[in-house]
């Protein structure tokens, strides 16, 4: 099948090289650097292995581009572009708007779109179909159908062949086009019996976790107070065989899904009457665990953090990925900002941010540690300062949640 896949992130390059295993795929980016350096067989995503792209492309199984032009000749196209959260923390579809653009106004005969990026119910029949309509010089019938994608970046045991795939079309049409898509390549499909039932589904699985983690990171809270450990309490826990699973505290959720997804059901809810309260709230209290790490920390070091300075280790929102997007490092270092703190942070994975370097993991007088990457040595964290207080549970011997 002639397939173009619509934003080379995450997980449109992931999905890309399943796929090109078996389909010709374009992918499609509105960043130059990106198709640039795709084209020269350089993947900018952990776990999308450079050698294998450059197979592909030798192979002309796949192509980088930035001209719309080049999904002329598609039988399918695969949407699979940011959905983040606005300034005011409301959904936004302003790249799926353009996606949708860019089918509507270049693709004149019909093919399969389906929906890769996460939004809420509704979106592919609502706003993905009438956008694209809208936007076509001549009315074509496209089919529909939304995969939600389940990827998680780093993760070496699920990927997208051994990952159940949730999907539905608009129409039976669809529904049968999309199967024949992805079961050259992936090994278990989930038929669901509206694209709304998809939809949900993949925002109820990252509701799941937010409410998890803002539970574990209250519970953090309470066992602190009561002068227990956290951590042995939840091992204590997790002895019982069924009825529990084991979230561990941290201080806050990060990446482009956990913290935006419940979001997006929450505005969904919301609109249509039904109040999503508890969802609010869990995002509130791992929006607040920034604020209680440096409470922490400030209580530990004589109630001030004045001039002292501090290293802030591993700023990408989870181990062995360089992605920063809504990490906590980003208000913990605020918080300690605020607060007079001289502050610097050290993580290799990362690099750069915000335009500072990543600093030599030693000669502080404070360090927290936000997110421990596998290449960053115990003993080296616990020799960089003479106070360390650990958010991830992976540090013997430093304070801690
Ligand atoms: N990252 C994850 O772990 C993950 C997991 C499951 C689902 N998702 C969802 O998948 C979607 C994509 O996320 P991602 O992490 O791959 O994002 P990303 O930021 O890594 O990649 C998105 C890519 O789309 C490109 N782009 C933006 N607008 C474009 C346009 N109009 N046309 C072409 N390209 C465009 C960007 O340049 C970028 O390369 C989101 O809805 C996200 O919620 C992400």
């Amino acid at each position: 099948m002639k397939v173009s896949i619509i934003g080379q992130g995450y997980v449109g390059l992931t999905i890309s090289l399943f796929a090109s295993a078996v389909h010709e795929v374009i992918g499609f980016d509105t960043n130059q650097t990106i198709v640039n350096d795709l084209n020269r067989g350089l993947s900018h995503i952990e776990g999308v292995d450079s050698a294998l792209l450059a197979e592909r492309i030798a192979d002309k199984h796949f192509r980088a581009t930035s001209n719309p032009k080049d999904i002329l000749e598609s039988e399918i196209v695969v949407i699979a572009v940011p959905t983040p959260l606005s300034k005011d923390r409301k959904p936004d579809l302003a790249y799926v708007d353009a996606a949708c653009k860019t089918i509507g106004e270049n693709i004149g005969h019909p093919v399969l779109v389906i929906n890769e990026s996460t939004s809420f119910p509704g979106t592919l029949r609502n706003y993905i179909k009438p956008t694209i309509e809208k936007s076509s010089n001549k009315p074509v019938e496209h089919m529909y159908a939304i995969s939600p994608e389940r990827v998680d970046p780093g993760r070496g045991d699920f990927n997208q062949k051994n990952t159940p795939r949730l999907f539905a079309g608009l129409t039976p049409e669809a529904s049968a086009k999309t199967r024949e898509f992805y079961s050259k390549f992936c090994d278990q499909l989930v038929e669901v019996s509206s694209p709304e039932v998809a939809e949900a589904a993949k925002l109820f699985e990252n509701t799941f976790r937010q409410v998890n983690i803002a539970l574990v990171n209250e519970f953090a809270q309470i066992a602190h107070a009561l002068g227990i450990s956290v951590y042995e309490t939840l091992d204590a826990a997790n002895t019982k065989p069924y009825g529990f699973m084991k979230f561990t505290p941290s201080a806050g959720v990060g990446g482009h899904c956990i913290p935006v997804d419940p979001t997006y059901l929450a505005a969904v809810a919301e609109q249509n009457g039904a109040p999503a309260t508890f969802i609010r709230r869990a995002n509130e209290v791992n929006l607040e665990m920034p604020k209680y790490v440096v409470d922490r920390v400030q209580a530990d070091n004589s109630g001030t953090l004045q001039g002292k300075s501090v290293l802030v280790i591993g700023i990408a929102y989870k181990p062995n990925v360089a992605d920063v997007r809504e990490t906590a490092a980003e208000l913990v270092i605020k918080h300690l900002r605020d607060r007079g703190a001289v502050v610097s942070w050290h993580d290799e994975v990362v690099g750069s941010w915000h335009g500072e370097s990543s600093a030599p993991l030693s000669g502080a007088d404070i360090a927290v540690v936000i997110t421990k990457h596998d290449v960053v040595n115990e003993q080296h964290i616990l020799a960089s300062a003479p106070y360390v207080f650990d958010t991830t549970g992976k540090v013997a011997g430093a304070k801690g949640l």
